[in-house]
């Protein structure tokens, strides 16, 4: 059964939408199962530029079936500016679809999520803004949420709504001092997006099924990283879904047994955007050269700075675990091209005591001080290198390395920011 999870191994942002986008070139399906427009995934063919924050990555081929999973917290609006977006650069998207049970992230989520942060006094998470952790607290409380299938039976979502704003009215007023929402006023906005995306909403999980039961091949595409993960992540300073390999299968509605691959993205070096520790974070020239280079290592989404660090083998080892990876998939080595040296930490030093296991605690990871190992550089450009063997030894040194830090095979390297920029060490497909 040729399904293939693909998740990240980091923070977020290790590439995932390219390697979706060159990945689905032989798929059939591509499926997002979690998490909303507080993704960005940036694809680049033939020097145009793609910055997808919810359509899944395979859009860009015209006969690749695109679809939103019921893990996922979509905003109709943003979904709808994003077509629009698409179709006005000729992109095909007959072939979207959407969950009947995707909850929909409605305009107080993303108030809600800002006054929220802004109310925070000790800490804030450093959320994108999107309301996507508002949206999953509506889903998981239940009562305040509104699924895709309810959201376009016009008269329902009608009178769910009042309740709802009703609630949501009593909380913005009296906890926030806002002044809330018409009811009538979301209706009306509402409907409209309803109306237009009524044709592409389905029960997604018997296409997914169906697809990969016919023997096509299916991606599952998911968005942040495994330590932005709700329960496997640095929290409380992660996202709101499970993006790690286990919600693939909760959020798309097909059964764990049915996915056959799972392939960890990860980053040659380390990025996060958002508060929390960061073990191997970089600052002065080092993170400039990584942020400011051929890194460009600011947010797709909210254009922040990410912080930048080495290569954290803790983190790929943890993530290679809690994933079930089969295989890794390196990204941006390119961008270490210019480094005469280059470090990976191989454990953490906490209190005289060396940990290989990425703790639970952030009081203790905020202690953690990385262990080094230092590498020589290869200083040469490789982005024009397609066949592994060509590395220079440097480069190849260095992968392996990370391969048997983290403890799985590589199966591509990505060496620049095209879809061609890819080195095919072992075939996924
Ligand atoms: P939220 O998902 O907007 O609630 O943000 C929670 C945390 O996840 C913040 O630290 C965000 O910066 C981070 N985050 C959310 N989505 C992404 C992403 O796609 N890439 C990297 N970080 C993300």
């Amino acid at each position: 059964m040729p399904a293939v999870t693909i998740v990240g191994m980091q923070w977020g942002d290790e590439g995932k939408g390219k390697i979706t986008d060159l990945l689905a070139s032989e798929a059939e399906m591509v499926v997002r199962y979690q998490g909303g427009n507080n993704a960005g995934h940036t694809v680049v063919v033939n020097d145009e530029e793609f910055k997808l924050h919810l359509i899944p990555s395979g859009i860009l081929y015209k006969d690749v079936v695109c679809v939103l999973g019921n893990g996922v917290v979509i905003n109709p609006r943003v979904l709808l500016e994003e077509m629009e977006g698409l179709t006005k650069r000729g992109i095909d998207l007959s072939n979207l679809r959407i969950s009947d049970r995707a909850q929909v992230i409605m305009p107080y989520h993303p108030v809600l999520d800002r006054l929220e942060e802004e109310a925070r006094t000790a800490w804030r998470i450093g959320t994108t803004g999107k309301g996507i952790g508002p949206a999953y607290v509506d889903k998981y409380s239940r009562y305040d949420a509104i699924r895709f299938v309810d959201f376009i039976d016009e008269d329902y979502f009608r009178e769910r709504l009042k309740e709802v704003v009703e609630v949501k009215n009593r909380v913005l007023k009296k906890v926030y001092n806002h002044p809330g929402f018409d009811c009538e006023e979301i209706f009306e906005e509402y409907r409209e997006y309803a109306k237009a995306l009524r044709p592409l909403v389905t029960d997604t999980s018997l296409l997914v099924y169906d697809a990969i039961k016919a023997g096509r091949k299916v991606l599952l595409e998911g968005a942040q990283g495994t330590l932005l993960d709700i329960d496997h992540g640095t929290f409380p300073f992660v996202s709101s879904s499970n993006p790690t390999a286990g919600g693939a299968s909760a959020g798309t509605g097909v059964g764990p047994t049915m996915i056959e691959q799972v392939a960890g993205v990860i980053k040659a070096y380390t990025t996060r955007v958002g508060e929390g520790p960061f073990p191997t974070e970089l600052s002065g020239d080092e993170a400039k050269c990584l942020r400011e280079g051929r890194g460009r290592e600011y947010g797709v989404t909210t254009g922040r700075p990410r912080r930048c660090g080495w290569f954290d083998a803790v983190i790929a080892r943890y993530a290679a675990r809690i994933n079930g990876v089969t295989s890794i998939i390196i990204t941006k080595l390119d961008v270490l091209d210019e480094f005469d040296t280059i470090k990976i930490c191989t454990g953490y030093k906490y209190r005289g005591e060396i940990l290989r296991d990425f703790p639970a605690s952030l009081r203790i990871l905020a202690e953690c001080e990385p262990v080094f190992e230092e590498v020589p550089g290869w200083k040469q450009d490789i982005t024009g290198i397609r066949d592994y063997d060509a590395l220079p030894t440097e480069a190849k040194r260095y992968l392996e390395r990370l391969a048997e830090l983290t403890g799985a095979p590589i199966s591509l390297v990505s060496v620049g920011w095209e879809r061609e920029d890819t080195i095919v060490k072992t075939p996924i497909w």
